[in-house]
């Protein structure tokens, strides 16, 4: 390792602690300090190369040093970079809110801005639970939401996680929330294996709950692609039943797409593969095509109108954060959207998802590959050590760590949940890119599993 790398490893050791990162396991293995990046690639210190095969961690859109992007943030820099929307305005945050709700699903019609998913979550939790206080039901004060759901490390978006190895530690600090399984065809608690079979046992149980406790709920949090929670897609149709069983029983629906949004599922919101509208929408990540910390909590005019008083009624949202509305990340996440049109971007990662589950075919052949689910290009492959009963490997022996360090040695980055590899690759990644990062992945799954 060169005195460079050495030098910035030991004040990485003296003075980082990584996010989500067991320092002692981190520190022992040489880290990757990543120097700079250019399209799909990032690069370390040491000037070696890596395709970066889950984008950032699910947010880079376009790539990385994208002339259009980075034209965008300097233009803007030389205006200003950030002041308040406390009570005030900036030109790019007012124009980005017209455009996110011209793309958004019909009759989301207002954009309450943060700077993480976490906080974006936090706010349609406070929203949804305000609405019901504003309109005069404060009762309904209970949140149903998904097992296994992520939603952020916030406390409130913990309250309606349900993933016990990140959040079973807190449990003492939550706010209590309802929750069911998710429909996961692959892994689930009815003992059935078919889409429709799934589909119909959950919304059963969510029926049965809202049925009885809908006088207390006031809303349900739900991924059209359970993320972290092992990349799991709803089966088709699901959103739309829960979104009449939300009307039919007057609770409000909160749809979580931090990590769907923005062309991830081969829609721009994951929302419209069913053709539904949520009452509140949180998005983040690939907003800004994974440049800057924007997120934004989109809501209807039912919500909105209810928090629309006289002052002295108490009746604002009292939330926000220093840096909401930041010029510089507005500013880029217009940019972003621009560029969605302009280069067919949607419609390019449609071509690659495809070629995507073609190549992806391959891998259901291989003896520990149990599950391959892809919803566009949010795609992973379950690891098992016996495929005819789905049996996981022991948690401890950290095989999908495993396959990622075999992909970092290959020449690409990748972050598995436990034994779920996910591969989310940058929408704008080519054919020949693509398949250079399923060869590696490929070739690391093999080494990995035959050796175990
Ligand atoms: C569905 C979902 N919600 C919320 C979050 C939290 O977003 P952030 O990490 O920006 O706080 C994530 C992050 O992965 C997510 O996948």
């Amino acid at each position: 390792m060169s005195t460079v790398y050495n030098e910035l490893y030991q004040k990485n050791r003296d003075y980082l602690w990584n996010p989500f990162t067991q320092m002692k396991d981190y520190l022992a293995d040489d880290p990757v300090i990543i120097d700079r990046a250019q399209g799909r690639k990032l690069m370390d210190v040491e000037g070696r190369e890596y395709w970066d095969g889950v984008s950032s961690v699910w947010l880079n859109v376009h790539g990385h040093r994208v002339p259009e992007l980075d034209e965008a943030i300097r233009k803007q820099l030389d205006k200003v970079s950030h002041s308040t929307l406390l009570g005030m305005a900036n030109v790019p945050a007012i124009l980005l809110a017209e455009q996110l709700v011209k793309i958004a699903p019909p009759g989301l019609q207002k954009v309450f801005y943060s700077d993480s998913g976490a906080e974006a979550v936090e706010i349609a939790l406070k929203m949804a639970f305000q609405y019901w206080r504003n309109i005069g039901r404060p009762e309904k004060n209970t949140f149903l939401t998904m097992k296994e759901a992520y939603h952020g490390d916030t406390i409130g978006a913990v309250s309606v996680g349900a993933i016990d190895m990140f959040h079973s530690t807190y449990t003492t600090l939550l706010f209590p929330s309802l929750k069911l399984p998710y429909p996961n065809v692959y892994r689930n608690p009815f003992s059935v294996h078919t889409p429709s079979e799934v589909m119909e046992r959950s919304l059963a149980q969510v029926q049965d709950v809202m049925a009885e406790q809908c006088g207390q709920l006031a809303a349900v949090i739900v991924e059209p692609v359970q993320g972290a929670g092992g990349m799991v897609p709803m089966p088709e149709g699901y959103l739309r039943e829960l979104r009449r069983l939300c009307d039919d029983y007057d609770v409000l629906l909160i749809v979580d797409e931090v990590a769907t949004g923005f062309g991830r599922t081969g829609k721009m919101f994951a929302c419209e593969h069913d053709g539904v509208t949520p009452d509140i929408l949180t998005v983040a990540k690939g907003i800004t095509g994974g440049y800057l910390p924007i997120a934004a909590t989109l809501a209807t005019n039912r919500i909105y109108d209810a928090f629309y008083a006289d002052y002295d009624q108490l009746k604002t949202l009292y939330h926000g954060h220093s840096y909401t509305g930041n010029q510089l990340g507005c500013a880029v996440a217009l940019a972003n959207l621009e560029l969605f049109q302009s280069s067919w971007l949607l419609e390019h990662a449609a071509h690659i998802a495809d070629h995507a589950s073609e190549r992806l075919r391959a891998f259901w052949e291989l003896d520990h590959v149990g599950d391959v689910r892809q919803k566009g290009l949010m795609i992973g492959i379950e690891l098992v050590e016996d495929k005819a009963c789905a049996k996981p490997y022991p948690w401890q022996q950290r095989t999908g760590v495993k396959v990622a360090r075999r992909c970092r040695e290959l020449g690409m980055l990748l972050r598995p949940l436990t034994d779920v590899i996910v591969f989310m690759p940058p929408l704008a990644t080519t054919v020949e890119e693509l398949d250079a990062m399923l060869d590696i992945l490929y070739r690391a799954i093999v080494d990995v599993t035959q050796q175990i």
